[in-house]
């Protein structure tokens, strides 16, 4: 199994112990309607203005913090997730709210090449740091673009830190940083997902942190034009910033 299919294991444990939300699981937040991205999302979706019946699609939705947000906004949301576990408890989730989103199982790396020219928005909540290796990265960014209508927009919220290797986020969950800024841990032979041999361990590669400089780029080489940066440092993380991005699709005259 990929390497990003692992919060499939958490969303289990979430399951069990009636724990709505990635936030909520993770300790960043005490309710699913108050996840981490909401007041940017309120900022970008006052600066992006969307017809009211604009589709929106939200990548690694998780339970649907994000997706339901946006449902209630009256917006015609999709949402997926690699993991199954995770789409269960976000059908419930809608279903107890009375929202319609339609979810889905899916991996951005691989979707379907026949979906494209789809949305007016796409939605990145803390899903492209899960996707560590350029190869993975660049098929995901493609996958948006195709999936983009022309002049419509990505909203990213993404793990950043000036000097990767540097970032006091392995601290946090015990592994370490190579060159590149993937951070690996250590994990047993058996350990289901993809993993790496090296010093006679096993490794598995959990987080991709990119400077804020690199992950710009990242997105002008998808084809995205920048139409907003930001920074974000929350006093109660020490260990990470948020980049937050508003990119567009040029159109094509
Ligand atoms: C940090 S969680 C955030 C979930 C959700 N956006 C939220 O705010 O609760 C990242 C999510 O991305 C999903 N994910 C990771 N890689 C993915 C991929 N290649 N395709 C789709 N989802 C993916 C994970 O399963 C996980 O649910």
């Amino acid at each position: 199994m990929k390497y990003y299919e692992g919060h499939e294991d958490i969303y289990k444990k979430a399951k069990k112990s009636n724990i709505s939300s990635w936030d909520e699981f993770s300790k960043q937040s005490e309710s699913f309607e108050e996840f981490c991205m909401k007041e940017y999302l309120e900022t970008a979706l006052g600066r992006i203005k969307p017809v009211s019946n604009a589709r929106v699609l939200e990548i690694g939705c998780g339970t649907g913090p994000i997706s339901c947000f946006l449902a209630q906004k009256g917006y015609i949301v999709d949402g997926f997730d690699v993991s199954h576990t995770a789409i269960e408890i976000a059908r419930t989730n809608a279903k107890d709210r009375g929202l319609d989103i339609h979810y889905s199982v899916d991996d951005i790396c691989s979707i379907s090449k026949t979906r494209s020219d789809i949305y007016d928005i796409i939605i990145d909540g803390h899903c492209m740091h899960c996707i560590t290796y350029d190869s993975d990265r660049h098929a995901a960014l493609t996958n948006v673009f195709n999936l983009l209508k022309e002049g419509g927009y990505f909203v990213v919220d993404t793990m950043s830190w000036e000097d990767p290797i540097k970032c006091p986020l392995y601290e946090q969950i015990d592994g370490r940083f190579d060159e590149q800024g993937i951070l690996w841990h250590e994990v047993k032979e058996n350990y289901p997902y993809d993993k790496v041999k090296y010093e006679n361990k096993y490794w598995f590669c959990s987080r991709r942190i990119m400077n804020p400089a690199d992950l710009e780029n990242e997105l002008k080489q998808a084809g995205l034009l920048i139409e907003y940066i930001e920074l974000h440092k929350d006093d109660t993380v020490e260990y990470l910033l948020d980049f937050r991005a508003i990119c567009r699709k040029p159109m094509s005259d």
